[in-house]
């Protein structure tokens, strides 16, 4: 292969592994679970999470991808550990369940695109809220998005999808700096700086009892809620344990350092989370919100209740909501490729078909989170404190003690680093790491 080549297709990787990465998880999860539990606390947690954790379990999935060319069922199995498939098989099943409320979280913008168009929502914003967020248009909205997504990916015609994310990555960027920078300039919002950014270390605290009592052990203090939504959502935010970097990175055909290409991904992803974060906390605290009072509706609420009142909030709001749908759009399709490419390539059924099939099969399951944002809660607690957690732990485990060494000469591949590197990786991977996803799912079992 030509170095040009292997450039191209390195730019091409890391753009659709961003693509993937940025979403909802950033713009409207990461800020609103940050004020639900805790703050700048929350932000620690997170932030350790995803460079301690998350690094090193996109590492694993990349070495999976890339060392089998294949999907993330099909995967284990050309690994030679067929039994293992089921760590795959945890994973369509997670991304399928969290894709069912994306997608209406997916409708929420688009409704808000138009909204801002007209101007719906710059009267009552939390009452417009409640009314698009719940009943027939949001079901209705859930279906257009969701009909979007099958689309894109039954024609195939994701080109068109990477050339918006070209543009997306830069356009989030700015778009959320001048936000930023606004919301900074209102008054009353910092003490939103405050409770965003300065932790307070002494909620870093978590204590374990032992007890005679079902389940024999006991967490208290701060952390223990705190850890697993915080770890949880790194999970999430990268696409992490749903199969979509095993798939990404089973395109990769060229030696490239996947170090590299991780660190680049979880950098940027965090940025886009933290900006997301400096827009909606202090545009809450400039409202007079409690900052755990919004939930699911913190950032629609906060920003919208803000286009409002500046000028050209029109077309702000537009702009605003449709990059957002651009970056949402990029996540649910990697969420519904990974199954669509393991059907297409194990049964004879047509890209159309699959798409349309699992896309009518997501959209039912999506049904009770558009209904009511009480079961999109319950969807995403789910998810957060038991589906994420277990798949990462599936493949943390495969990776570190059932496939191990070969993994690391394949993390090494194109990297010129020397084995020591590889085997850090390695032993943090079967150690620190797995205790981590370990801890945070108990946490998670036990708080459910
Ligand atoms: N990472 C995406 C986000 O933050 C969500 C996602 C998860 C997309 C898994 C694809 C696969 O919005
Ligand atoms: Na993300």
């Amino acid at each position: 292969m030509s170095e040009r080549e292997t450039w191209a297709t390195r730019a091409g990787f890391i753009l659709a592994a961003v693509g993937s990465a940025v979403g909802l998880g950033n713009i409207w999860q990461f800020p609103f679970k940050t004020a639900q539990y805790g703050g700048a606390t929350f932000l620690v947690v997170y932030l350790v999470a995803a460079f301690g954790i998350g690094l090193p379990a996109m590492l694993s999935e990349f070495v999976i991808g890339r060392k089998s060319n294949l999907n993330t069922i099909g995967a284990f199995e050309r690994l030679g550990y067929r039994n293992w498939r089921v760590v795959g098989i945890v994973g369509l099943l997670t991304g399928f369940w969290i894709l069912s409320y994306y997608s209406v979280v997916g409708g929420w913008v688009l409704r808000y695109i138009g909204g801002s168009l007209t101007g719906a929502y710059f009267g009552d914003a939390a009452a417009y809220f409640g009314a698009v967020s719940a009943g027939l248009p949001a079901v209705a909205l859930h279906a257009v998005f969701m009909a979007l997504v099958v689309g894109i990916v039954a024609f195939g015609i994701e080109d068109g999808i990477e050339r918006a994310t070209k543009l997306m990555v830069p356009s989030i960027l700015v778009i959320l700096v001048a936000l930023a920078v606004w919301a900074f300039t209102l008054p009353g919002s910092g003490p939103g700086y405050a409770y965003f950014l300065s932790p307070d270390l002494s909620q870093l605290r978590l204590s374990v009892v032992f007890t005679n009592a079902f389940p024999f052990v006991a967490f208290s203090g701060p952390l223990a809620e705190i850890i697993p939504f915080a770890v949880s959502q790194a999970f999430f935010s990268l696409s992490l344990g749903m199969g979509a970097m095993i798939t990404y990175a089973s395109y990769i055909d060229g030696d490239e350092s996947l170090f590299g290409d991780s660190v680049t991904i979880v950098v940027f992803n965090s940025l886009i989370g933290i900006l997301a974060g400096l827009v909606v906390i202090p545009l809450l605290f400039a409202q007079g919100a409690e900052p755990g009072s919004g939930g699911a509706g913190a950032l629609f609420v906060s920003v919208a209740g803000a286009f409002a009142t500046i000028p050209f909030g029109r077309v702000v709001g537009f702009v605003f909501f449709l990059v957002v749908l651009v970056a949402a759009l990029s996540s649910a399709i990697s969420l519904l490729e990974v199954v669509v490419s393991y059907a297409v390539d194990n049964y004879a059924v047509s890209r159309p078909q699959v798409a349309a099939g699992l896309g009518a099969a997501i959209f039912v399951l999506g049904l009770p989170s558009a209904w009511d944002t009480a079961w999109l809660t319950w969807f995403d607690t789910l998810a957060y404190q038991l589906l994420l957690p277990l798949s990462v732990l599936g493949i943390l485990v495969f990776v570190g003690w059932v496939f191990g060494r070969p993994a690391v000469e394949e993390l090494l591949r194109g990297t010129g680093f020397g084995g020591g590197i590889g085997s850090l990786w390695l032993w943090l991977v079967r150690t620190v790491v797995l205790l981590g996803v370990v801890l945070t799912l108990v946490l998670g079992l036990i708080t459910l």
